[in-house]
């Protein structure tokens, strides 16, 4: 009776899932949902299978099939339904085959088991449109839709087709849109191109034409700008830095994302190794910013103090992502006065050497133009004549009353020829001492200041307000021949300091203004008789060039 009864077990058993027999199986619960389309040809595979195998190893193992609601073993010879190894096909599916499909794997030792649960949607028309997929695809990218799930398909038939279908319409293959096996290429994505897309896959198997069908719902995203990275800083330069301080300097690097997780790799290279944390040198953390036009990315480089090594060292910094990669360097160099400070300094000590030179002609003035004629007085030698015949004529006034040197008299009569007649070897015209007797005064005058180079008018103070007609007689016309002529060049010595020009004709006071007066200060000591001193010198500077000059 017992083993009556065991025996009946067992005949169940071989049809029916021995979920009463003791025989211990792993189960791996369930580990997929499926949804597929009524009448659509369909796979299930046994997952666990590959994952097992690394464990089970060599050892033989088989693989059955039940559906789990009526505990029926599946075979391989099924009218739809075929258990064939580690698959489990449907040709075709349909709305009863909903439920839970379980694989068990054994071995001589062990069993496994684990669930698949199918899900079987009514087709609507023949137009599919309840996506099971989903895919994200960046705008602006050329990118493709991928059929899923059937690659079983294109693996056991004998040919396949694809046919795609956009919201039902179908998608011409041409330009915008392309075939290509399991894929539908997109040019130049579009926000346009978010949609519900369906792949009708159609494949024989065993000389039966099958048709299967996966609904993809792509959604477009708006990527601002998909671009490569740029780095922003450093921009291959030189920087200037003082050996021994520190410095800080900040990798910048643009990368337009705009989304959740870009994975751009920022780093610092010295001479193309990449540059690690030191006691010296810190490396800081990537930091992603987002700006207005998009992602950008830093790393700092912090040196607590610059060695020498780093003045010739390449410093770069790379940046790379899936769109692209990039690299900046920056070398630096010791500060010191720039090239803008040499110029200025150069200026500045140009514009004093030109200040200084200009004073110092300005004090030294006589006495450089009186070396000079000296030096070149060889050349003033053959100098051709003027037809003059004096160098200068002397006007001072006679009736003076002192008998000092500050005398006119004195001074016009004695001195002057002392210095410049035998000095100097000038030739002057003084009246009172170079005039033929018997001549009429006025042509005297005339004659005698046409004749000579300069006119040198000797006064004093007082020598205007008690003027005698001699003088005013000669001042007119060596002044007329000055200022309407400018022929005659005239020179002005005071014997005296004078306080108030308000006595003096207007042509003296214009005159005084316009070149100054030398004042004489001396007496008739050896030292002002030297042509040497300063007075001299003035009045020799004044004087025509070309007397052969003495001293
Ligand atoms: C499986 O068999 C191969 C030879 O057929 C052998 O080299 C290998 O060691 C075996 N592996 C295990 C896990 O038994
Ligand atoms: C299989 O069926 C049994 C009994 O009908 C039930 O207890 C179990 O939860 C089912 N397993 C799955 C994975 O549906
Ligand atoms: C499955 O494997 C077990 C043990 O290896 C074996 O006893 C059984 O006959 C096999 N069944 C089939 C259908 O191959
Ligand atoms: C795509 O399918 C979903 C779910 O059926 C639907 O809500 C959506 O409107 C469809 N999209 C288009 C563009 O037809
Ligand atoms: C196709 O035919 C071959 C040979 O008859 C058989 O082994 C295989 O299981 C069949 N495939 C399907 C899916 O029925
Ligand atoms: C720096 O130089 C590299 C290579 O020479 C170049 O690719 C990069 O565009 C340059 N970057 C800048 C900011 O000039
Ligand atoms: C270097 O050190 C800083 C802080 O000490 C740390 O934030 C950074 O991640 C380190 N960088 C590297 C490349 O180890
Ligand atoms: C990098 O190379 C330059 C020139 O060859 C060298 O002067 C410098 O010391 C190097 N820097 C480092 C850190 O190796
Ligand atoms: C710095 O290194 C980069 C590559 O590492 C190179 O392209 C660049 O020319 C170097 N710059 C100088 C000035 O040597």
């Amino acid at each position: 009776m017992a083993t009556t009864l065991l025996t009946i077990l067992l005949i169940a058993c071989g049809h029916v899932i021995c979920e009463i027999s003791e025989e211990p199986c792993e189960n791996f619960k369930v580990s997929f949902h499926h949804s597929y389309v009524q009448g659509d040809a369909a796979v299930l595979s046994c997952t666990m299978l590959n994952f097992l195998l690394e464990h089970v190893g060599n050892d033989t193992y088989n693989i059955t099939w039940y559906k789990n609601e009526t505990g029926k073993e599946l075979f391989g010879d099924g009218d739809t339904i075929r258990a064939i190894d580690e698959l489990l096909w449907f040709l075709p599916i349909s709305l009863a085959d909903t439920g839970h499909y379980v694989c068990v794997l054994r071995t001589s030792t062990l069993c496994f088991k684990q669930a698949v649960s199918l899900e079987i949607t009514t087709k609507e028309d023949s137009c599919i449109h309840t996506p099971t997929y989903l895919q994200m695809l960046p705008a602006s990218s050329n990118d493709n839709v991928v059929c899923p799930d059937v690659n079983i398909f294109m693996g056991k038939s004998d040919s396949h087709e694809f046919l795609w279908y956009k919201d039902c319409e179908p998608i011409e293959n041409g330009n915008r849109y392309r075939y290509a096996n399991n894929m539908l290429i997109i040019r130049t994505v579009e926000p346009e191109d978010e949609g519900n897309y369906t792949c009708v896959v159609t494949f024989s198997l065993n000389r039966t034409q099958y048709e299967a069908s996966r609904t993809i719902h792509i959604d477009v995203k708006e990527v601002i700008s998909y671009v490569p990275p740029a780095v922003i800083n450093p921009i291959n330069n030189s920087i200037e830095a003082w050996p021994g301080s520190p410095f800080n300097i900040v990798c910048k690097v643009f990368t337009g994302f705009s989304g959740e997780n870009d994975l751009t790799d920022v780093w610092w290279d010295v001479n193309d190794t990449r540059i690690q944390n030191s006691s010296r040198i810190t490396v800081g953390k990537q930091k992603e910013i987002l700006t207005q036009t998009g992602q950008e990315v830093d790393v700092q480089l912090i040196f607590t103090e610059l060695k020498e090594d780093d003045f010739g060292s390449n410093f770069s910094c790379f940046a790379v992502n899936g769109r692209g990669s990039a690299f900046a360097y920056f070398l630096l160099k010791p500060a010191g006065p720039s090239f803008l400070v040499y110029v200025g300094l150069t200026f500045a000590i140009l514009v004093l050497l030109t200040i200084t030179s200009l004073a110092i002609f300005k004090i030294f003035k006589i006495d450089i133009v009186l070396w000079y004629r000296k030096s070149s007085h060889h050349l003033k030698k053959n100098q051709v004549s003027d037809g003059k015949v004096y160098d200068a004529y002397i006007i001072y006034p006679k009736n003076h009353q002192s008998s000092s040197s500050k005398d006119p008299a004195i001074f016009a009569l004695q001195i002057l020829p002392e210095v410049l007649e035998k000095k100097c070897g000038y030739k002057l015209f003084i009246l009172g001492r170079d005039e033929l007797p018997g001549e009429a005064m006025a042509d005297i005058v005339n004659e005698n200041v046409q004749n000579s180079r300069r006119l040198i008018i000797v006064y004093t103070s007082t020598t205007f307000g008690l003027e005698d007609s001699d003088i005013q007689l000669e001042r007119q016309a060596g002044l007329h021949d000055a200022f309407i002529d400018n022929q005659i060049k005239i020179i002005l010595i005071e014997l005296e300091k004078v306080k108030d020009y308000s006595d003096f004709p207007e042509s003296i006071r214009y005159l005084k203004n316009k070149q100054g007066a030398i004042r004489w200060k001396g007496d008739f000591t050896e030292k002002t008789l030297s042509p040497s001193s300063r007075f001299w010198k003035h009045v020799r500077y004044h004087m025509p060039l070309n007397a052969p000059s003495l001293s």
